[in-house]
């Protein structure tokens, strides 16, 4: 059974920077207040026309050239987010029709913050079934159009970033790449982060004005529940991960976790005890990107040439749903 390791990355960045203090100016907060409670000074937007297909197929080209491949070699391509082009088909069509993959088939992955380790787990799942030898892997969420930017909207809008990264899966037959993967769900707490519209199927109308002038087309969420779960769910999943590969913390060289709120990522560091040096964090500067958040923290480390070859890298992260997972990968 072939191993699924990783053999390029890139992200892409959108051009818009986004500080607190702009925020500030646009509704009743502060930078002391995000910055106290969240660790983010600082976000990217995308700027007007630029749609997730656009940063998916920037970040796609980016980390098939680091793969040192071309695009006809991507067999399948696993796109996450919860910010799509459109209500369907999914973004990974569009990605499919904008790197001129006919034929190469295409699936995107609704679970939100965790929906890069879900998406992980997919294509992992191929490569190690022999069905596909190389697989695209992308995040991508652009939020910053569907944020309350009003006093309203203020618990999540100075929250969340827009960006992409994608990696390419390869199979190989060394004794390195994703070594497992863990999932988990409980959707009794599906409200308790969510966007309520446009509605689906679940009222007779999709969309009405009522719900505009509501916010219903806003994500909602429970900020303190969030934390509450995140606090226990991450250390329990990184337990898991660690139990199944017989590993302990300290043989783990790097800890990427899901950059929701850097405050969430230091409770859970400082409760396991995890030396500061492994804990990498970029939600300073990027915000929260939900399923970009965990491959662009990736694609950065690589760039700056910090993964070593036989490095372990243990990945975690919780997001709406409420959806949490892990993986641990050997490099
Ligand atoms: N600026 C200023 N004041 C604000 C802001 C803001 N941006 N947002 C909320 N407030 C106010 C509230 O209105 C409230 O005012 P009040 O006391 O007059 O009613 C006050 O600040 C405190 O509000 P709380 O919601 O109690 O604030 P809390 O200390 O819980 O912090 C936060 C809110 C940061 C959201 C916190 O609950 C948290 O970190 N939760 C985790 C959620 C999270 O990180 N989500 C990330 C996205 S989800 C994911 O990726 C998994």
């Amino acid at each position: 059974m072939p191993n699924a390791r990783i053999a390029g990355t890139g992200r892409a960045i959108p051009d818009v920077l986004v500080t607190n203090e702009e925020l500030s100016r646009r509704m009743d907060t502060s930078d002391e207040w995000i910055q106290q409670r969240t660790g983010i000074v600082t976000r990217y937007w995308a700027g007007d026309g630029v749609s997730s297909t656009d940063l998916a197929a920037e970040a796609a080209g980016k980390a098939i050239a680091a793969a040192g491949i071309g695009k006809d070699d991507i067999e399948m391509i696993v796109l996450a987010t919860l910010s799509p082009d459109h209500f369907f088909p999914g973004t990974s069509a569009f990605l499919n029709e904008r790197l001129g993959l006919a034929g190469v088939p295409a699936m995107d992955v609704r679970c939100q913050c965790t929906g890069f380790l879900y998406s992980l787990a997919v294509a992992n799942a191929f490569i190690r079934s022999g069905k596909y030898r190389r697989i695209l892997l992308v995040g991508v969420e652009i939020h910053s159009t569907g944020l309350d930017i009003s006093t309203r909207g203020r618990d999540v809008s100075v929250i969340f970033g827009d960006g992409a990264a994608a990696l390419v899966l390869e199979a190989t037959d060394e004794d390195r790449g994703v070594l497992s993967t863990h999932l988990h769900a409980d959707g009794r707490y599906a409200k308790a982060l969510w966007c309520e519209a446009p509605s689906g199927t679940h009222h007779p109308v999709r969309i009405t004005k009522e719900m505009v002038d509501d916010g219903r087309i806003y994500a909602k969420m429970e900020g303190r529940m969030v934390f509450k779960h995140a606090v226990v769910t991450l250390p329990a999943v990184i337990d898991e991960a660690l139990r199944h590969n017989k590993l302990s913390l300290d043989d783990i060289d790097h800890f990427l976790f899901h950059q929701a709120n850097l405050r969430i990522n230091e409770f859970v560091a400082g409760s396991l005890g995890i030396p500061d040096a492994k804990v990498h964090n970029n939600i300073q500067k990027y915000g929260n990107t939900s399923a970009a958040a965990i491959p662009i923290l990736l694609d950065e480390l690589v760039e700056a040439g910090r993964v070593r070859e036989g490095d372990l890298l243990l990945l975690a992260g919780f997001g709406s749903g409420f959806t949490w997972g892990a993986s641990v990968l050997r490099w």
